[in-house]
């Protein structure tokens, strides 16, 4: 166990959804079999529902980042240990009292205060409550023993559109600072999305060319095979726009196009620098048929609502007017159901009338890497072209080397309390203003292009 970090306490709201039985819980699993968790620490799960630890435990992977996937006992038993299940309605502020207590009895019992991590895997429409009750109830301030830090995990969206998200911005404001709330962009604890800021900057043949007087486009996109797995609820109720484009690809918009402050490792300067290119950024234009929305054509049917205008793809053209990047199109891209997964910014250089173009590409999954097209002469007596690729490749050049899973570092980041990798209140402020046309105007015309599974979209 580390020493360094201070005694913590992880209460993950809805332990018994799907997030935390995804991705929370086999992350802190792992990180507590590689000794990364502080020495004291103790997480406790609340769920609406009568729950033991050993049926919840039964239905989750919680081995699943192990590479043979299976759980040893040894570490299984220490996850039993600091692992408790609490009953609680997360909008009812009686039940509250039982996290009091058990809050209360370890702080006690151990003579020492808990640092305390609330992680929101609950629906949005929920956090605004949630919020309120943690505030109000102290839960999120007082310790007999001294003082013990508190902070909120929240997951996108924050909020539903850019005046739900300003309201609620507020509201959390009123009981939790801004240092205090770590808004989570899993996308950007990634391994390949950390480099990015790496090798822009340390690296001297991209550092000068980073601009429009080289790069002609810019595509981000996160297609993914998969459907909505389960999630109806939670996916219908937000769609595309919301859960990936607001969130994962205007980040790393933000982190390939931005300034490098003079310090990466400055939590405050890197969010100075992504506000100041979101606040540039525009969409290009905003008609019929410049926003591309599809949905899957067995979505309908898959969640039981036949009527459901939810859209499972978007694709969309931004503008960032700067001088560095005026006229250079960026297409955010994603949709689920797709032929493949593939994460991916693909930046082409070249000059506008050019036929030829290095494709310079980001892998950030799968096989995680940056490769470049460049154009060689075919070995022979003739000058033929053709293209080959130059590939560095995570797995190849890391051979056995440790790669943190992408909520290991969003919960060793909230332990450290480090915000560099988590969304700003301006971010996200900015992120919804950029897109809040684009929902109006589905309002009046949705515009849904269904699309066959398995294919590349509308
Ligand atoms: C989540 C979205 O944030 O990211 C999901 O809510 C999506 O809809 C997931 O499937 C994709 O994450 P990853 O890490 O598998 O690309």
């Amino acid at each position: 166990m580390s020493k360094e970090f201070e005694p913590t306490v992880i209460t993950i709201f809805g332990v018994s959804g799907d997030l935390a039985g995804r991705k929370v819980l086999p992350a802190l699993y792992h990180l507590l079999k590689d000794g990364l968790l502080p020495e004291k620490i103790k997480i406790v799960g609340t769920s609406r529902k009568d729950l033991s630890k050993d049926q919840l435990l039964k239905n989750v992977e919680l081995c699943v980042l192990e590479t043979d996937k299976v759980c040893d006992p040894v570490v299984l038993s220490k996850f039993n240990k600091i692992f408790e299940i609490i009953k609680l309605d997360p909008v009812n502020e009686k039940d509250y009292i039982q996290l009091k207590n058990y809050f209360e009895i370890l702080e006690n019992k151990e003579n020492v205060c808990f640092n305390r991590l609330f992680y929101l895997s609950i629906p949005p429409q929920i956090y605004s409550p949630v919020i309120r009750i943690l505030g109000e109830s102290g839960l999120s301030k007082k310790c007999h023993h001294g003082f013990g830090k508190s902070r909120i995990l929240v997951e996108k969206p924050f909020g539903y559109d850019l005046s739900s998200a300003k309201t609620l911005i507020k509201k959390t404001s009123k009981y939790f600072k801004e240092e205090q709330i770590f808004r989570i962009d899993h996308y950007l604890a990634k391994e390949t999305a950390q480099n990015i800021l790496v090798f822009r900057g340390h690296n001297p043949i991209f550092r000068d060319i980073w601009n429009n007087n080289s790069i002609s486009r810019i595509h981000i996109k996160a297609l993914e095979s998969i459907g909505i797995e389960g999630r109806a609820n939670f996916y219908d109720s937000v769609g595309a726009l919301r859960d990936i484009v607001q969130s994962h690809l205007l980040q790393l918009m933000a982190i390939t196009t931005m300034d490098i402050p003079e310090d990466i490792n400055s939590s405050d300067l890197i969010h100075q620098q992504k506000s100041r290119i979101l606040s540039k950024t525009e969409l290009s234009k905003i008609n019929r048929g410049s926003v591309i929305r599809g949905q899957y054509k067995t979505y309908r049917k898959e969640i039981g609502k036949p009527k459901s205008n939810t859209e499972t793809y978007v694709r969309l053209m931004l503008n960032i007017k700067t001088k560095q990047w005026m006229n250079v199109p960026i297409i955010l891209e994603t949709g689920k159901a797709l032929v493949n997964k593939n994460t991916a910014i693909v930046i082409d250089f070249s000059n506008y009338n050019d036929q030829q173009i290095n494709e310079l590409t980001i892998r950030i999954q799968p096989d995680e890497g940056i490769d470049i097209k460049l154009f060689v002469k075919k070995p022979g007596f003739d000058n033929v072209i053709e293209t080959a690729i130059m590939d560095f490749s995570y797995q190849n050049t890391f051979d056995h080397h440790y790669h943190p899973d992408a909520y290991e570092r969003v919960i060793i980041d909230a332990i450290k309390g480090d915000q560099s990798l988590f969304s700003s209140n301006s971010e996200v402020v900015r992120s919804w203003q950029i897109l809040q046309p684009i929902l109006n105007r589905w309002k009046k015309d949705n515009n849904l292009i269904l699309y066959e599974n398995g294919s590349n979209g509308p």
